[in-house]
């Protein structure tokens, strides 16, 4: 069973917290000073913000303090102190803004890298990987891990740690200011608060890994569900569609809703310590002040400490949960990260030199999992000739294609070209040197000129009608109303499969390739319009070494040679005529085909005489 690559389920199991170390490069980025600036600077800020709101409740204290004296002259001195507290306050809020407005390009600058090496890297992962993947929840999952990033870096660097050293500077000032009892009481309250959320936190995680995982769930039908449109139609399953999809929601529902039952509950529950906490605190302050040990003053700065010091210890609850599922999400994306590549360049890897590009497969074995698709494949491509291959649908022709275009590796045998390994040289040299017409065309939802070109992005607009007049395409283009600038539908489903099959070949002739890989290129293609091309396509195989994979035989005739693949192996080679003489599989297969084409002609002859004799009756 071949494992899913990445979805919700591998969001299990206790993140490490070793994942954090990966945040490192993000957070004081190598090569960037003025990044580093940005992120010491934060540090400053955010360090005189925490001073200026630990000692903001002083100013305060000592207003109280003046104001209950019995100083009355002294007007001026309460008046001050109040001035420098809503001084202090708004000071507190220009620190933390400041420190935020220096932070944030660090921050954005990370998630953008982040996207950006994660979505280089799917690009280089193999087909396998992609032919696995499932769109839908592996975007979510992109969407979460970086957003996890961002929540990270933002977080752990200006709530966890100042919150931590507010919360023990506020203690030492209990433990300075009113004595050992207060500031045991404080700690006691605290580390009560702290049990008590950090454990009901671990319980309702679950919900949360539960509420992504049916999240993940749902997109991935969603979209499988979209991208089938056409199917679901077909069979008139929108309700099987539907209810498969509320499947997936009625768990997040489900989930969500426990979430939010359990976090009422969190909220409850801290607030009941808290506020025992508080009551302790300040009966311990009521008792002191009666008994003269403290000043009106400071019993008030008793109670803005603590209501202060409870604003970001709320917080923290929140910032637990967050932080331990930013883990999980962190960890899903890096391990996508770590996925290697399965088909690599080796370290000293060249481009390719061509000298003709002659292809020589020899005693190739490929595997899918344990199940062998080639089977012990050995034949050449002499520079500049073509070769067709031909043989029943599952044979492995299209296989071939994928192994010289270098999608996967290979068990056994070598693949070279022009004498070179294809597995030593660069991909992108080798596949730079290749055009391939595939079976299946799937088009960019763009204009046609955007998916010709992107056979050569800087070809010219007359480069571009060149190619398309080759590819006989011209004439379809020009009865769109918006011509070149047409839109092609998402996958290229506003053109039908012989238009995208020639716009395919456009944009193969616009690469100007060394070697031309054409998949059963004319398959969609209704006989006339297939004969029209295949004159085009002999002209740009012209001169260019050619694997030509087909299963209409009479467009392989006057290949250089024909191999004829049978369950992975080759079992017939030559000529047309000469397989002909053999009297074997192909001289069968070319039997076949001559009788339907035989067939199908004296049908059109039938319906054109009947439509002779209507019209003439
Ligand atoms: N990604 C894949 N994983 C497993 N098996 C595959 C995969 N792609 C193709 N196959 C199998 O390999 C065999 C050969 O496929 P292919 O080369 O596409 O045949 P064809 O001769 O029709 O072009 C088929 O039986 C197909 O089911
Ligand atoms: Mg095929």
């Amino acid at each position: 069973m071949p494992r899913p690559i990445i979805d919700a389920e591998s969001a299990q199991g206790e993140p490490k917290l070793s994942t954090l170390r990966r945040l490192g490069p993000y957070l004081w980025p190598a090569g960037q000073p003025a990044l580093k600036l940005r992120v010491l600077l934060a540090v400053v800020f955010l360090i005189a913000a925490k001073a200026v709101t630990v000692y903001t409740p002083f100013f305060y204290k000592d207003a109280v303090d003046a104001l209950s004296g019995s100083d009355a002259d002294a007007l001026y001195l309460p008046l001050a102190l109040i001035a420098s507290y809503g001084l202090a306050r708004f000071m507190a809020l220009v620190f933390a803004e400041l420190r935020d407005m220096a932070f944030i390009r660090v921050g954005q600058s990370a998630v953008r890298r982040i996207a950006l090496t994660t979505f280089e890297h799917l690009h280089n992962l193999s087909l396998r990987f992609h032919l696995e993947r499932r769109t839908g929840g592996l975007s979510r999952s992109i969407e979460r891990g970086t957003r996890a990033i961002d929540f990270m870096l933002r977080f752990m660097l200006f709530s966890i740690i100042p919150t931590l050293i507010e919360l023990a500077l506020v203690t030492a000032i209990f433990h300075v200011h009113f004595g050992w009892v207060f500031s045991l009481s404080l700690a006691g309250a605290i580390s009560a608060y702290m049990v008590f959320t950090f454990s009901i936190t671990e319980w309702r995680i679950k919900f949360r890994r539960e509420m992504n995982k049916q999240d993940s769930a749902a997109n991935t039908k969603a979209i499988d569900s979209l991208l089938n449109y056409e199917t679901v139609k077909y069979f008139g399953n929108e309700a099987h569609e539907a209810e498969r999809f509320n499947v997936a929601l009625l768990g997040y529902q489900e989930a969500a809703v426990r979430s939010q039952l359990s976090l009422s509950l969190l909220n409850v529950g801290q607030s009941l310590v808290i506020n025992s906490g508080l009551i302790l605190v300040m009966y311990l302050a009521a008792s002191a002040y009666l008994e003269g040990t403290i000043t009106i003053g400071d019993f008030v700065l008793a109670n803005t400490l603590l209501i202060q010091l409870f604003i970001p210890l709320n917080f923290l609850g929140f910032v637990y949960r967050e932080i331990k599922q930013s883990l999980v999400d962190m960890e899903q994306l890096f391990s996508l990260l770590d996925k290697n590549q399965e088909v690599a360049d080796k370290p000293d890897a060249r481009p390719i030199v061509l000298d003709g590009a002659r292809i020589e497969f020899r005693d190739v074995v490929f595997r899918y999992e344990d199940r062998t698709i080639l089977d012990g494949i050995t034949f050449e491509v002499p520079a500049g000739e073509t070769v067709a291959v031909v043989g029943p649908s599952g044979a492995g022709k299209s296989t071939i294609s994928r192994i010289l275009f270098r999608f996967y590796d290979i068990a056994s045998g070598s693949v070279t070209i022009d004498g070179q390994d294809i597995r030593d040289v660069t991909q992108q040299s080798l596949r730079g040197a290749i055009g391939i017409v595939p079976q299946d065309t799937v088009l960019f939802n763009d204009t046609i000129d955007y998916n010709i070109r992107y056979g050569r992005p800087d070809a010219s607009d007359e480069e571009v009608r060149e190619a398309a007049r080759h590819a006989q395409i011209e004439a379809f283009v020009a009865k769109l109303p918006d011509g070149y600038e047409s839109m092609v539908g998402e996958r290229g489903l506003k053109l039908s499969g012989g238009e995208k099959q020639r716009v395919a070949i456009a944009r193969t002739i616009l690469k100007n390739p060394a070697i031309l890989l054409l998949d059963e290129a004319t398959s969609a293609l209704d006989t006339n319009t297939e004969r029209e091309i295949q004159s085009a396509l002999a002209e740009i195989s012209e001169g260019r070494t050619s694997l030509i994979i087909a299963h209409r035989l009479s467009t392989i005739i006057d290949a250089d040679q024909i191999l004829v693949l049978d369950d992975g192996k080759i079992v017939e080679r030559g000529g047309h005529e000469e397989l002909l003489r053999l009297d074997g599989v192909y001289a069968r297969m070319w039997a076949r085909q001559q009788e339907a084409a035989e067939a199908r002609a004296r049908l059109a002859t039938l319906e054109s005489d009947r439509f002779v004799g209507e019209t003439g009756a």
